[in-house]
């Protein structure tokens, strides 16, 4: 089975976000499940593990006193901000329901189908979601985002919380958390950054820059299972303050221990039982440390960028845009070739048949691309240059 199945852990493995299954990461997962604890009672030392990791990852991503919990991707973490968001903006709303009361949520038109669901499954309704126009660089437009705010304010419409995206799933673009932040404080806004896929690139030097104000904001989700190498399933979701999550879960139950002092984290998650999710990102933290993720981090958005300037030395080849973070759109377009989407379509397919790299095609701006995302520490320069060794030797068979 695992000779027939497509493994994102390899370094040719360039479609969707992929994982790199870091091996520290694989004895992990084994050795939570020798002993399977749950934790959505209070479970002592893997409590502590869990405030430990998330508190690592807080500080990696310049977010130092924010606190969170695991749960079990970015759709998880980015329903549960929202299900907070909700509590805060409408008070009760987790027992009476939203029903009569209109509430919205902000997102860029390139933000994540998770928060759509989100806004589903909190009652909002997905009309509730707001997909606000982007830049040039892809990224939501702050003044589109306050006309909106003010729209809906005007209607007697509750914002319930505005979502960021921190490295958008087509082509990385961060938006601008700052002048978002500026824009929700000024109105007690909830914003959220759903860095499921880009936040680890915040650690570095040059992807820091990009997440300047991720410390102003309320909530941010960053999957592990992503850019931070762990396999599936490890997203962490980070609070500016617990107490929110408290407001939004906590319950009194008679079959749960309630001591003075002590929290069951199932008061703070959507989840209930869950296992120790956290001990794979804590021991890539404790046998790699942070400077090594810091340096895989960086090769991703090194590899964009040389893919970047080899397709600028080949007429035959097209950026869609500027890399942001470490993915890129790309066509190719040889000359003759009438249909550029169709060719693309079935570049795709055929580069995913001749398996020596697995490219996925998107649709930017309605051209059909190829698009790669570099998040393995194990992919080198040699392998971007095969990828468009690959795809040109392909390109010109395929038509
Ligand atoms: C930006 C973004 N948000 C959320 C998700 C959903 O994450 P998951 O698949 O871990 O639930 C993804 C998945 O690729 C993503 O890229």
């Amino acid at each position: 089975m695992l000779d027939a199945s497509v493994s994102p852990a390899r370094p040719r493995y360039l479609s969707y976000v992929g994982s790199s299954g870091l091996a520290a990461g694989t004895v992990g997962d084994a050795l939570a499940a020798t002993y399977d604890v749950n934790l959505a009672g209070h479970a002592a030392g893997a409590a502590i593990l869990e405030d430990q990791a998330s508190r690592w990852t807080a500080e990696f991503v310049g977010h130092p006193h924010a606190r969170g919990g695991f749960t079990s991707g970015g759709q998880i973490s980015n329903l549960t901000a929202i299900l907070a968001a909700r509590e805060r903006s409408m008070p009760g709303a987790r027992v009476a329901g939203v029903l009569g009361q209109g509430g919205a949520i902000y997102c860029s038109s390139e933000a994540h189908h998770s928060i759509v669901r989100a806004a589903d499954v909190a009652g909002l309704g997905t009309g509730s979601v707001r997909r606000l126009p982007i830049d040039a660089q892809r990224r939501m437009v702050p003044e589109a985002l306050e006309r909106a705010l003010e729209d809906d304010l005007a209607a007697g419409i509750t914002p319930v919380a505005v979502v960021a995206t921190g490295g958008t799933t087509l082509t990385g673009a961060v938006d601008p958390i700052a002048d978002l932040a500026t824009v929700c404080e000024a109105r007690g806004v909830w914003l959220h950054v759903d860095g499921a896929y880009g936040l680890p690139a915040a650690a570095t030097t040059t992807g820091a820059p990009l997440f300047a104000g991720i410390d102003r904001v309320d909530s941010a989700t960053l999957d592990a299972h992503k850019w931070l190498g762990v396999p599936k399933s490890c997203s962490v979701l980070l609070v500016q303050d617990e107490t929110v999550l408290e407001a939004a879960f906590g319950h009194e139950e008679s079959y749960l221990l309630h001591r003075e002092g002590m929290v069951n984290p199932v008061d703070r998650t959507l989840e209930y039982s869950r296992p120790v999710r956290s001990l794979k990102l804590w021991l890539v933290f404790r046998v790699h440390g942070a400077g090594a993720l810091r340096s895989w981090i960086q090769r991703g958005i090194d590899n964009v960028l040389l893919l970047e300037a080899l397709i600028g030395e080949d007429p035959a080849f097209e950026a869609l845009h500027r890399p942001m973070l470490s993915t890129l759109c790309f066509r190719h377009r040889p000359a003759g070739v009438a249909d550029l989407d169709a060719h693309n379509l079935r570049l795709a397919h055929a580069m995913q048949a001749d398996g020596r790299v697995h490219v996925a095609p998107a649709t930017i701006d309605e051209r059909v691309c190829l698009r790669v995302c570099f998040v393995n520490f194990r992919t080198t320069a040699d392998d971007v240059r095969m990828t468009l060794d690959v795809a040109r030797e392909l390109g010109h068979r395929v038509d």
